[in-house]
């Protein structure tokens, strides 16, 4: 069969043969319909994601993607580890396979649920993000933190939500859908200087209890040294400041006095940080 073969990290896949997936225990063979190309395989592949020790090089790529079961089903599935989603067939466990609704195409259902999936984790598990709260996402032009910042608003009832973004016409549809408030961030990768102004006006107006950062780099640093202070005898207000992506650069500068002198509270989203599946009945 056809597939999307890494010959080597930091080198772009190839379209070329490989090995017919052969089905074993509850493991059939389907059909992939499509298969979306998303950061997280971008970052595997180029060396650049934690995850990319753990690639099987030389090997497959394709982490999720829509199927067609042997029984006739068209379902949404991740593909079982190291992975192997862009091929023609791939294994898959039917118990764990979602059916997709007839109305949304096969393109739509590959593409959505990481995104999906994480900006709803990212706000109830690491975020734990209450009704009522004010939430900024940094990098919420994105797929994943425009979906983040519509589900803080709409389904978990923050009270403000506030959106950081290169992208003017991005930001435009989402005040259309209902953000709060947008702020422009320079196109050059970093941050304009009156960004971290910006933040901390906002900060002050309106404390913000949860930050989904996409971005890390520049953008972080300067919402870092917003969140902090220089007054000894200030109140600290709690911020979760959740770790999502690194669109900017994969490191930050992180003054000491930032986090002695601020309530940040510092942490990743990671599948690891999910809760267990619950067994059946449970
Ligand atoms: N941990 C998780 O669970 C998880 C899950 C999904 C995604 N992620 C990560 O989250 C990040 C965003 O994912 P996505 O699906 O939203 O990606 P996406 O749809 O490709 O969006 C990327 C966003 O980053 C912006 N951006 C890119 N480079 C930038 C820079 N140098 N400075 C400022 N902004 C920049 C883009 O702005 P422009 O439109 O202006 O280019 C766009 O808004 C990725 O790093 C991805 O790996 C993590």
């Amino acid at each position: 069969m056809k597939a999307a073969l890494v010959d080597e990290l930091g080198r772009p896949p190839r379209y070329g043969d490989a090995a017919e997936p052969v089905a074993t225990g509850d493991l059939v063979v389907a059909e992939v319909q499509a298969a979306a190309v998303k950061n997280i395989e971008r970052g595997l592949v180029s060396g650049s994601h934690y995850g990319s020790g753990a690639l099987q090089v030389p090997g497959l790529i394709g982490l999720d993607a829509v199927v067609a079961l042997p029984d006739g089903r068209r379902a949404y599935t991740g593909a079982t580890p190291p992975g192997g989603a862009m091929a023609e067939r791939m294994l898959v466990n039917p118990a764990l396979a979602v059916d997709i609704p007839r109305e949304v195409d096969d393109a739509s259902a590959a593409a959505l649920p990481n995104a999906a999936i994480s900006a709803w984790f990212a706000l109830q598990y690491a975020g734990q993000i209450r009704p009522g709260q004010s939430v900024l996402v940094l990098g919420g032009t994105g797929v994943t933190g425009s979906l983040a910042a519509q589900l803080a608003k709409r389904t978990f009832g923050a009270d403000h939500v506030v959106v950081a973004g290169r992208n003017a016409a991005r930001l435009e549809r989402l005040a259309e859908l209902g953000v709060d408030a947008t702020i422009t961030l320079g196109t050059d990768g970093g941050a304009q200087g009156q960004f971290e102004t910006e933040i901390r006006r906002l900060h002050a107006e309106r404390p913000f209890d949860l930050v989904l950062d996409y971005l890390w780099g520049r953008p972080a640093e300067q919402t870092l040294g917003a969140l902090a202070n220089n007054d000894l005898a200030a109140e600290f207000h709690r911020t979760r400041y959740v770790q999502v992506g690194a669109m900017a650069a994969a490191t930050i500068e992180l003054p000491a006095g930032v986090l002695r002198s601020a309530g940040i509270e510092l942490l990743g989203q990671a599948a690891a940080a999910y809760p267990a599946r619950r067994s059946a009945g449970s």
